[in-house]
């Protein structure tokens, strides 16, 4: 069952290029993003006055990504909030906002109360969820699933890229009813998001190099994450991955931040994995990995090919995806960061499927 590898986790990295393409296919039809199952007419977009992802743990990483995404492409603004805090923030629904739930087993109960405290105010529920006819799914006026397959192994893998690839088929279809993309920039992701399952093919191929570099750093007792806007999202996800399952200190900044606080605990041999794929910030990414190498730390470099070279002058070590559509971004480098976190976990002698103290679906407030 575990498709002859020792983890589930592992089969369900290695099953990342299906699942996202099963996610996708039937519903790109001659080159248009046709979402069934999703009622919104462009008077109903229009009128929206916000978008509210309400998520828990990886799926609001998601949410983070989202954010990014949305805000760029809609012109809409997007608030990205824990679903366990937000029946207690006082949220500012109205009728014309649109909840957006993500969850992958759809029974997560913090995630469950928010949406149903966002729909006693009024929202419109859309919810991205994998398990068909879960609770949370069953709740929603609006549904579009994952189609990721059974996910077993508590650290989410497949099920985070597969509500990626959800997330860009609303980014262009609501943009695309909203008027608010080019039909060329339309084309142009809607054609490179179906080069997604490749170019993850292509990482994962590549996995050795990953596990090398895990047998470099596994001992480390504390790994920072740092990047800026979609790299930052990305980060946080990178960062609960690797504690979730081998038990290392590890957090993740928006690269800006460490100047506020945080750079006071790099020191000589900290671990910092670097995300610079996003080529506008890269200069900027830059000056804050030059900052903490000036403090000794150890910088493990995550980019694009293009920007590889670039990189490797100043980090000690680089990882690079294939290049792609700046919007689509995550989906690569989340790929390195599963498999960096794993191979840590496995190094390690940790329980990888069932980390200690931990549920796949947590059903308790
Ligand atoms: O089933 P859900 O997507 O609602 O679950 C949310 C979180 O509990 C989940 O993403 C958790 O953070 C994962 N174990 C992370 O790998």
């Amino acid at each position: 069952e575990k498709g002859g590898y020792e983890h589930f986790m592992f089969k369900e990295i290695m099953e990342q290029p299906k699942a996202f393409r099963d996610t996708i296919s039937p519903r790109i039809q001659d080159g248009r993003v046709v979402l069934e199952g999703l009622n919104l007419t462009a008077e109903d977009l229009k009128a929206l006055d916000k978008i509210y992802v309400i998520a828990c743990g990886s799926s609001y990483h998601v949410g983070m990504a989202a954010k990014y995404t949305l805000e760029r492409l809609l012109r809409k603004p997007v608030e990205v909030t824990l679903a366990s805090e937000f029946r207690y923030c006082d949220p500012i629904v109205t009728p014309r906002t649109l909840a957006l739930v993500i969850s992958q087993s759809g029974e997560t109960i913090d995630t469950l109360a928010a949406m149903r405290e966002a729909r006693r105010l009024g929202a419109r529920l859309l919810s991205i969820v994998n398990v068909v006819g879960s609770t949370i799914a069953r709740e929603s006026d609006d549904v579009l699933y994952t189609w990721a397959g059974p996910e077993i192994a508590v650290a989410t893998t497949k099920a985070y890229s597969t509500q990626l690839a959800v997330i860009y088929l609303i980014g262009l279809c609501f943009a695309d009813l909203m008027g608010t993309i080019t039909p060329e920039e339309y084309a142009a992701v809607v054609e490179e998001l179906q080069n997604i399952p490749d170019k993850m093919e292509e990482i994962l191929s590549h996995r050795e190099d990953i596990q090398y570099f895990a047998s470099i750093y596994f001992n480390h007792p504390s790994i920072f994450f740092i990047g800026r806007n979609i790299d930052y999202a990305v980060g946080l996800e990178g960062s609960l991955k690797l504690k979730e399952i081998s038990y290392i200190h590890s957090e993740a900044y928006a690269a800006g931040e460490l100047k506020h606080g945080t750079i006071s605990l790099i020191e000589p041999g900290t671990l910092v994995v670097a995300l610079a794929s996003y080529g506008k910030l890269f200069e900027k990414l830059m000056s804050n990995v030059v900052e903490v190498k000036s403090r000794g730390a150890d910088v493990l470099g995550v980019t694009t090919a293009s920007l590889e070279e670039e990189m490797a002058k100043t980090v000690d070590h680089a990882i690079a995806v294939p290049d792609t559509h700046p919007m689509l971004l995550p989906s690569l480098d989340v790929v390195p960061l599963q498999l960096f976190a794993y191979y840590v976990a496995l190094m390690r002698g940790c329980d990888i499927d069932k980390p200690r103290n931990l549920a796949k679906s947590v059903t308790v407030e």
